[in-house]
């Protein structure tokens, strides 16, 4: 299983604050069969600029890579932004440097609110312009602002949605959260830790459910299509 969002790089954003942090959530993530696990911290250009970001994300990625024992194994680490979107977004020139790692894949943060035709339009602009995949990160926090309209024009532009562990494993959601991977209206997971306590790695559990009310064959596919994603 992939990890498409995580806050694991140590003391780059709101998520792990050491490597010490970073390590143990990486052998949860470990034990939850995770292999390849993209670290993807917060980008607001409103307070960062993409070569500042880049440059204290490398020197995250250094300190949690010297750190990892050498007689453990561990999840394949990529890196990734989860890069908050504002109007405008598609003119900054370093959009596809905030690609995750070795992929086209963008990983965009939404606001938690109604979304205007200008930026319906401009995400699905960003989709069609064919030089990057668009992600939106966990849907489920703008999914009912939003009209069906703007969803069904969203899903016909190609654009991936992702949901977290989360959505799959709080009882008040599940249904919800099986519906939408079922009818192809969510794509990818995520575990989008921040720490072991109050935001840990759920993917162990999304997947028991998932195996358990979807059956192993759609866990599968939805696997296969996420190395698809990441290896072509
Ligand atoms: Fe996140």
């Amino acid at each position: 299983m992939i990890d498409f969002h995580s806050h694991v790089l140590p003391g780059i954003d709101d998520g792990s604050r050491s490597t010490e942090e970073s390590l143990a959530l990486l052998r949860i993530l470990r034990e939850q069969s995770v292999d390849t696990v993209f670290m993807t911290p917060h980008f607001d250009a409103m307070h960062d600029t993409p070569e500042l970001f880049l440059r204290k994300r490398s020197e995250a990625l250094d300190r949690l890579t010297g750190a990892l024992p050498a007689d453990e194994g561990f999840p394949r680490l990529r890196v990734g932004a989860e890069v908050m979107y504002f109007y405008g977004i598609e003119r900054m020139e370093a959009l596809p440097e905030l690609c995750l790692e070795g992929t086209r894949l963008l990983l965009m943060e939404m606001p938690v609110a109604p979304w205007s035709e200008l930026t319906v339009k401009e995400l699905i602009h960003l989709s069609c312009r064919g030089d990057m995949i668009l992600m939106l990160a966990h849907i489920e926090r703008y999914f009912d602002l939003q009209k069906p309209i703007v969803w069904e024009r969203l899903l016909d532009a190609g654009v991936l949605m992702q949901i977290n562990a989360s959505f799959l494993t709080r009882p008040q959601t599940r249904r919800r959260a099986l519906r939408m991977l079922r009818r192809g209206e969510a794509h990818l997971l995520g575990s989008d830790c921040h720490n072991c306590k109050n935001r840990p790695p759920l993917l162990g559990e999304a997947q028991e459910i998932l195996c358990r009310k979807l059956g192993e064959d759609f866990l599968a596919q939805l696997n296969a299509f996420s190395y698809d994603l990441i290896n072509n």
